[in-house]
């Protein structure tokens, strides 16, 4: 094949015809009043608010941060995580390292983005996904011990700031 000239415009593929409807009136007609008695009952109902199981405090300590600086979205600093200490009823351990690469906007708002690891007392490595506008922050797992593969499904809210070690977050899980 020949390389096309660069005066040559691209060829937009032409988009396969759209499937016609499958549904036949009535079909059609029960699924949007299900639908409406669906949206009706969910409005009725008070929802209930999710239970939150509290599973540890950390302590998290840093090395000096490397300055990005002003970008297009606010100021960034790269944010080492060096360590630190987690206790609770859930887990308990050590922080290994990681990364938080969160970014200040112009209100100065801190929003964390960071990735780090949890040394379990009993050996298991967690992964801790983290994002969030301080002083709220969510929180995922990932890990391959049995153990704490509950984790898995888990989706964790913290809270937290600066402490005198670094920054403190007391963690609960969400609708356990
Ligand atoms: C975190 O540090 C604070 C302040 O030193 C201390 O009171 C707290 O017990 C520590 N928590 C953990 C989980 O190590
Ligand atoms: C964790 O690993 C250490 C070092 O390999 C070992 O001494 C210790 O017994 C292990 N603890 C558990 C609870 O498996």
């Amino acid at each position: 094949m020949k390389q096309s000239s660069k005066s040559t415009q691209p060829v937009v593929p032409a988009l396969p015809s759209l499937p016609k409807p499958k549904y036949s009136q009535p079909i059609m007609l029960s699924l949007s009043l299900s639908l409406l008695t669906l949206a009706v009952t969910a409005l009725a109902a008070d929802p209930t608010p999710p239970k939150l199981t509290y599973l540890y405090s950390a302590n998290l300590t840093f090395l000096a941060p490397i300055t990005i600086g002003a970008v297009p979205s606010g100021s960034r600093n790269l944010l080492t995580i060096s360590g630190g200490t987690v206790k609770g009823p859930k887990i308990n351990g050590k922080v290994g390292s990681g990364v938080d690469w969160g970014l200040t906007d112009s209100k100065g708002v801190f929003s964390p983005d960071a990735l780090y690891t949890l040394h379990t007392s009993d050996n298991a490595t967690i992964l801790v996904f983290e994002k969030g506008h301080a002083p709220n922050v969510q929180i995922l797992f990932e890990t391959a011990s049995e153990k704490y593969a509950w984790l898995n499904s888990a989706v964790g809210y913290a809270s937290g700031g600066p402490n005198d070690v670094g920054i403190g977050l007391d963690v609960w899980q969400i609708g356990a």
